[in-house]
């Protein structure tokens, strides 16, 4: 597997960012390009030979009882491969940029390929940001990650980023060619070729469908992608502005700012405690 290591490591949040991440965080990161990119070309060529390229849905359920841990699992809690990696310290008063930098590394890439297509299609800063942040929650857990990543966010966010984050999930498994949304093969991967989301999936899509920011969600959708682009290397500082002006980074530092959420922050900081 060829894989620009340079350019790769570039992606993940720009040279400020990547000198403070840790050898250890860069390898995980740079692995789990590797191994993305062999799934996905293996993929392929299954469906090539004529295999058949999906899982049904119940192949998928079989599947439960095969790993030592579950699927919905935050990234920063399990390590499908081996044992999981002394953490790098964090700062006394973090801000949004040092959990990018230092407990993001699993979904940083993926998000600000994100943000550089939202920012590329000319969508308004709040969705950018929204962009920007709507996977990182997966460092802590993954079922669900629309609500929890919105509920981690809504004290610091527009009230349209949230809103986007927390509904981009739901709208992921319907189409909307109109506005240029097909379903991913991804998902067939994932929940298996004859999957049908939940009930309180379908019900909050139809509750967006009519919503009047339905828009915003959709956008997000739109503008998430699954593939890593070798020559486009979007850093973390090309967004700081965006940042600066829309997110309202707690003097105290993330964790510390006796909100509602800072313990998931804390979590999410700490993943290591028994407690
Ligand atoms: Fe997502
Ligand atoms: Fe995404």
């Amino acid at each position: 597997m060829e894989i620009d290591r340079k350019s790769f490591l570039a992606s993940l949040g720009g040279r400020a960012t990547l000198n403070r991440m840790s050898d250890e965080a860069k390898a995980d990161a740079l692995e789990d390009q590797m191994l993305f990119e062999l799934s996905q070309a293996s993929a392929s060529a299954r469906s090539g030979e004529g295999g058949h390229e999906f899982p049904t849905a119940a192949e998928v359920d079989e599947q439960v009882e095969t790993l030592p841990y579950r699927r919905g699992v935050g990234s920063l809690f399990v390590n499908p491969r081996g044992n999981v990696k002394k953490l790098p310290p964090m700062p006394a008063t973090p801000t949004l940029v040092d959990f990018f930098a230092l407990r993001f590394a699993g979904t940083a890439n993926h998000v600000l390929q994100s943000a550089n297509l939202a920012k590329r299609n000319g969508m308004s800063e709040e969705i950018i940001l929204a962009c920007l942040l709507h996977d990182t929650v997966q460092a802590m857990i993954k079922v669900d990650h629309g609500w929890w990543g919105a509920q981690l966010y809504e004290p610091y966010v527009p009230e349209k980023t949230a809103f986007a984050i927390r509904y981009h999930q739901a709208l992921r498994f319907y189409e909307d060619k109109e506005n240029g949304y097909e379903y991913p093969d991804l998902y067939r991967r994932m929940f298996g070729v004859d999957y049908k989301p939940e009930p309180y999936i379908e019900a909050t899509y139809q509750m967006v469908r009519k919503h009047k920011w339905y828009i915003y969600p959709r956008q997000v959708t739109i503008n998430d992608l699954y593939a890593f682009e070798p020559n486009v290397n979007p850093q973390l500082e090309e967004f700081t502005d965006i940042i600066g002006r829309h997110f309202k980074q707690p003097k105290e530092g993330l964790g510390f700012d006796n909100s509602p959420v800072a313990h998931m922050w804390r979590s999410i900081m700490r993943p290591d405690s028994p407690l």
